[in-house]
């Protein structure tokens, strides 16, 4: 995979969401069970997913990074979405957030865990960052679990729009 790639660990490619990539992003947030604890809308229609996947493009040109589209490198298989978005919480900073959304087969392998890996790597030596936000949905004990294995403190809660809900939100230094 060349030009778009972004990052690359053990099992997972990192590359750049294509206009083309609809019916992988249907497969991703076209299933409830992925949306649930990330969209207050619950189920999202086909025409709110396609608007998610111009969203990350979108964020790609405007702010560098996107949550990338995730696929095996030994079989090729389509994983999910990881990666960087801004954190919009500290007005006139340029600071950003880690973040994993992966379609319900690959769950339970250890992949968001790995993702979040290469996406911290990518902000500490392509961004230069020094630190890295990151939140969840107060009920997902999977991505707590996540973050407190990857070192993240927790900071304090934090409203999402997207959900309308206070997120348990923590930060990881360098
Ligand atoms: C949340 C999500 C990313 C987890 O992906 P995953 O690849 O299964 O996660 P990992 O295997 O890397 O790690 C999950 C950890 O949480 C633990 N876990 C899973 N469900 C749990 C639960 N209900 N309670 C407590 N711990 C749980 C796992 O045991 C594992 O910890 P361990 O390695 O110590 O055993 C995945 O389920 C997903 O994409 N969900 C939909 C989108 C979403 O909610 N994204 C998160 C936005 S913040």
């Amino acid at each position: 995979m060349t030009g778009t790639e972004k990052f690359r660990t053990e099992r997972l490619v990192a590359r750049s969401w294509r206009i083309e990539d609809l019916l992988l992003a249907l497969e991703l947030w076209g299933d409830p069970a992925v949306t649930a604890l990330i969209d207050a809308r619950g189920k999202l229609t086909a025409e709110q997913v396609e608007e998610r996947l111009h969203a990350e493009i979108e964020r790609e040109r405007s702010s560098g990074v996107q949550y990338w589209a995730l696929f095996d490198h030994r079989n090729g298989d389509f994983v999910g979405c990881g990666g960087l978005r801004p954190w919009i919480y500290t007005p006139g900073e340029r600071n950003f957030e880690v973040g994993f959304h992966l379609v319900k087969r690959s769950w339970g392998k250890g992949l968001a865990t790995e993702a979040a890996r290469g996406a911290l790597d990518y902000a500490w030596q392509k961004l230069r960052l020094s630190k890295v936000y990151a939140g969840h949905h107060p009920d997902n004990r999977a991505s707590q679990r996540i973050l407190e294995k990857l070192g993240f403190e927790f900071v304090g809660d934090v409203f999402y729009e997207p959900t309308g809900l206070m997120h348990p939100s923590y930060c990881k230094t360098a």
